[in-house]
This record gives structure tokens, sequence and C-alpha cells, in this order.
């Protein structure tokens, strides 16, 4: 299948493939999107076929606004109300208990439902001249780094599927914050994002991190959030995380160099690092923004091996965290 690039005046183009069935990469505010109508079970095993991805793995539910999760759940807290006030439209998915309008290959034959209300002009004409529900995966290969250009989905996706939309470089870079509700008074965070723990908690209530977050499941253990149990986020060099400050990491490296070794420093400190490197951002909202196009950049260079300065996991870090122990393997050295 030739796979279309379109601009963004191009959207009626996308619309018309959605509304036939057929799987569209879109730009979104967090990272581009594999969309689909959600409600169209043969359009959502395409998406499914087309990343590789396990069927047990639960695809995001995207509308226009809030308003319509009441159209595809069964129930929605007064605390899920509060938090759409607050962050939608934006990088927030909520898990509702779904209703029979969404079927069960979507929510990976769960009985939930996560809802996400995108940002993105895009994303949000799509949803509204499609009227359809739009499920969309990260664009990417399952396991890979997720995209963050038009050009990675069109590597990754090129030939398997309709059409991609150019919007531009993804905002933020890391997916959406995932989160459910318990008792209902607690929002517990499936997988973090730019919605942070600290900004999530001002709408009152508990805010929990599941213990999948900053760590592996232990053999047999149940996942809250079924994406937290497959290797993710990984380009096909070994990635490992060093814990430290400047001095012992740059040690380390020395110590382990070799051919096709790189390290990923933080920006600024190249300039005293005697090995190769690349660097992505200072502050956590740059280190998102970079940490999945360095990893693909990193493949790109045929890296073997790359030792990476552990993130803050404060904030928008835990984000970036989380996705690069995932990226290792769980492998962080502690110096
Ligand atoms: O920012 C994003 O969320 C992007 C853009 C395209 O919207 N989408 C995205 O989708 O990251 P995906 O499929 O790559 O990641 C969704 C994650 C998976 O880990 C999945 O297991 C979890 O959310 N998830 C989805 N529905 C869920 C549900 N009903 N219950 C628990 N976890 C769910
Ligand atoms: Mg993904």
């Amino acid at each position: 299948m030739e796979t279309l690039l379109l601009d963004e005046n191009q959207i009626d183009i996308a619309v018309e493939l959605i509304k036939r069935g057929e799987v569209v990469g879109i730009p979104t505010e967090t990272v581009y999107g594999l969309g689909a109508d959600a409600s169209n079970e043969k359009a959502v095993r395409k998406i499914f076929q087309a990343k590789g991805r396990p069927a047990d793995n639960p695809l995001i539910v995207h509308l226009a606004d809030f308003s319509d999760a009441e159209k595809y759940t069964s129930c929605i807290p007064p605390l899920a109300c509060r938090l759409a006030e607050k962050f939608c439209p934006g990088a927030l998915t909520i898990v509702l208990p779904k209703n029979e309008r969404i079927p069960l290959v979507t929510s990976g034959g769960l009985d939930t439902v996560g809802i996400r209300i995108p940002s993105h002009p895009v994303m949000h004409e799509i949803i509204k001249l499609s009227g359809r529900p739009i499920s969309a995966p990260s664009a990417n290969i399952s396991g890979y780094p997720s995209p963050t250009t038009a050009n990675h989905v069109m590597r990754d996706m090129g030939g398997k599927i309709s059409a991609v939309i150019d919007g531009g470089q993804s905002h933020f870079g890391v997916e959406s914050t995932v989160v459910s509700i318990e008792n209902g008074d607690t929002v517990r965070i499936l997988r973090p994002g730019c919605v942070t723990a600290e900004m999530l908690s001002e709408v009152g209530g508990n805010v929990v991190i599941d213990k999948a977050v900053l760590s592996g499941l232990e053999k047999g253990e149940k996942a809250s959030s079924p994406g937290m149990k497959y290797k993710h986020y990984s380009p096909s060099a070994d990635i490992v995380i060093i814990e430290s400050d400047f001095e012992k990491f740059t040690a380390y490296v020395g110590e382990n160099y070799g051919k096709n070794v790189f390290a990923l420093v933080f920006d600024g400190e190249e300039e005293n690092f005697p090995y190769r490197c690349m660097t992505y951002g200072k502050n956590s909202e740059k280190q998102a923004h970079f940490i999945f196009q360095r990893l693909r950049e990193l493949d790109d260079l045929h890296a073997e091996k790359v030792y990476v300065r552990a993130p803050s996991k404060e904030g928008v870090g835990l984000a970036v965290y989380n996705r690069l122990i995932r990226s290792a393997g769980f492998e962080v050295i502690r110096l």
C-alpha cells in the first residue's frame, strides 16, 4: 500500500479515509497517533496489525469534547469530571467503565476505556469532521520509541497505513498521563506524562503512583495497565541508565568505552565530556520533548550501547524516567 504524506490543509482526505475504515497517522500535542474509527472493529484490527501490537493492550479513545464521554462510558465519577474540567483538552487520559459502543477489540478485552480529549487542532478537526471516536495508539512499531515527527511515522508505518498528516514536531514529546479513579476519591497514575502528580492533586482527592511506573512487574503480577507489562520504547541499541554525578558518569563511560558506544548527557555537559555523546535537554520538559527523537537518532548512528544520565523523577521528569527505564529493560546502575 502506498502511504500518502498529507499536509495540514488536506485534513478532508484523512477524514474520508477514516470514515472508510482506514488507518491514518495523526499529529497530537503528545506524540503522533495511529488513528482509526474506534467503533469499527475491522478498522481497529488494522491498527493492531500495522503496529504488531498484542491484542490485549487497549487503545485510547480520542473525543472532541469531554461531554461526549457519556456516549461511550457507563459511569463518570465526579472526580473524573473535575479532572476533565481542569486538564481537557490536553495530555490526560482518564480510564472509565466502557459501554457497548466501544468494541472489545478496541479495549483489548477490558470493560474499561481510556478517554482523551486532544488539544492538537489537526486531531481535533479529524474527530469533529469524521463524527467518529478515534482510537489512536502511538504511531510506532510496537516496542519501539514513540514518533514525534511525521517522518518517524513514515519510517515505521510507510506501506502499512493509508496516510500520515504532517503537523510538525510534537509539542510535549511523551505520551499522555493515564489515570484511573479508585473509590471515587483517588487518582491512580498508570502512566506518567506532562500532566504531573502535583498538577493532578490540585483538583482535590488523593493521587497515587502505580508501582509499575517506577519498576518492572514481578513474575505473575497483574498489570493495572496492560501496556506496562511489555518491553517498550526500545531502540536497537542497548540502553543503560546511570544514576550518579557527572564526574562518576564520565569515568564509568571511559572504563566501558569502545566502538559504537555512546552517551546521552544533559545540555551543556557535552563541552566537558570527552567521549561520543548526544544531549537531551537540561530541564524535564526539554528532556521529554527530545527523548524519543534521540533514541531514534542513536539507532541511525548504529549505536550498540548507550549510557544515559538518569533524569530527575520530579514533575515531568517522572515521565522521562518511566520511558527510559523501560527502554533500558530496567537496567539501572547506581554509582
Ligand atoms: O498521548 C497519548 O496517549 C498517545 C496519543 C496518540 O494520544 N497515545 C498513546 O497510546 O500513547 P498507546 O496505545 O501507545 O498507549 C496507551 C497506554 C497503554 O500503555 C495502554 O495499556 C494504556 O494506555 N491503556 C489504554 N486503555 C487502558 C485501559 N482501559 N486501562 C488501563 N490502561 C489502558
Ligand atoms: Mg505507545
